[in-house]
């Protein structure tokens, strides 16, 4: 299926293809293969936020340092990636905020706030009515708010089309529509495993509900990303909203559900209540690759070396895809990066 080639990527997802185009730019022959079209499984729901100070967690140090490696290649990386296609990948440098809406929730952010203080990133504590002047949008009832100046946000649909298109051009084989139901038994020099939540143990599917909003008089309501407990808003920046998202261990069940649609709407309505105004132009329902200490699997499986791990990228695969891309592409040019995503760490789950 795969003879002849120096890669199989499996998986034409984001991290996928970013992979496929990396190890191509480096001379490898590469073909990616996905069981649908490419990126039409989890990347094609995706919010493509950029937020490693966002998801910022106290046991997650490692994860934080790639996360913040990776939002440093996106200039560059969406750069490239618009300048060989001409093809424009919504990258805005938007920032973000968090935002409270009760007491609970501002000693939540309170707390959020000397987290990243002690982890030395960027976050500032915002009073309710500056924040409203940044984002007029926000409803009064507003109770405090963190700038992280940082964190932006890329359009991950506009993204799929760049990086397919920029395989295509730098020859990579692209072969849609096709199951692999072992990706060991592949023939080609070193195979890449980039399937998302159809990776197999230790990966397991998390389910998110979203939805696509519009506004028809155009951009302006929202500038910035905002996150609140449980729900976050999007803009792209050209009257488009995506609101997400909900966090389900249901398998690999994929139904948009009337509480799900509810809640976004609710918690989104009480934040800013312009939301309730948009056109609701599609429901989404995607499956996050979780793992289970919520890091990606990068690099060579521990049983047969021949396999690279590029997935469990959980809330993160858009963020995490051009350093991964860089990792992987090492590991397969034969430079054997160190770094704290080895697979090997969950050795008995991936046997298993
Ligand atoms: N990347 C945000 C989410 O998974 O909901």
């Amino acid at each position: 299926m795969s003879d002849g080639v120096d890669v199989a990527v499996v998986g034409g997802g984001v991290v996928g293809l970013a992979v496929a185009w990396r190890a191509r730019a480096r001379g490898l022959t590469v073909r990616v293969l996905d069981r649908g079209e490419l990126g039409g499984g989890t990347s094609r729901v995706a919010a493509g936020m950029l937020a490693p100070v966002a998801e910022a967690d106290p046991g997650e140090r490692p994860l934080l340092a790639l996360g913040l490696q990776s939002a440093r290649r996106w200039p560059a990386f969406a750069a490239e990636l618009e300048d060989v296609t001409g093809l424009e990948v919504g990258y805005r440098s938007c920032g973000t905020l968090l935002v409270a809406r009760d007491r609970d929730e501002a000693e939540a952010l309170e707390r959020e706030l000397e987290l990243r203080g002690r982890l030395g990133v960027r976050a500032q504590r915002v009073l309710p009515s500056a924040a409203r002047r940044l984002e007029p949008a926000l409803a009064p009832a507003l109770r405090l708010a963190l700038d992280l100046p940082g964190d932006h946000a890329v359009d991950p649909r506009a993204l799929l089309a760049a990086l397919a298109e920029a395989c295509r051009r730098a020859g990579v084989q692209l072969q849609p529509h096709t199951d692999v139901p072992d990706p060991r038994a592949l023939d080609a020099g070193r195979v890449v495993l980039a399937a998302g939540p159809w990776s197999g143990p230790p990966v397991r599917p998390v389910k998110g509900q979203a939805l696509a909003l519009r506004d028809p008089s155009g951009p302006g309501l929202v500038d910035r990303v905002l996150r609140w407990d449980g729900g976050y808003l999007v803009p792209r920046g050209d009257g488009r909203y995506y609101l997400g998202a909900t966090m389900e261990e249901q398998g690999f069940d994929t139904a948009v559900t009337a509480l799900g649609v509810y809640e976004l709407l609710r918690d989104a309505g009480e934040l800013v209540p312009g939301v309730l105004e948009l056109e609701l132009t599609e429901t989404l329902c995607g499956l996050r690759p979780g793992t289970p200490d919520n890091a990606p699997l990068i690099g060579p499986d521990p049983d047969d070396p021949r396999l690279v791990w590029a997935t469990g990228h959980f809330r993160g695969g858009v963020l995490l895809a051009p350093a991964t891309a860089d990792l992987v592409t090492a590991e397969l040019c034969g430079e054997a990066p160190e770094h704290a995503f080895a697979p090997g760490r969950f050795a008995a789950e991936v046997r298993a």
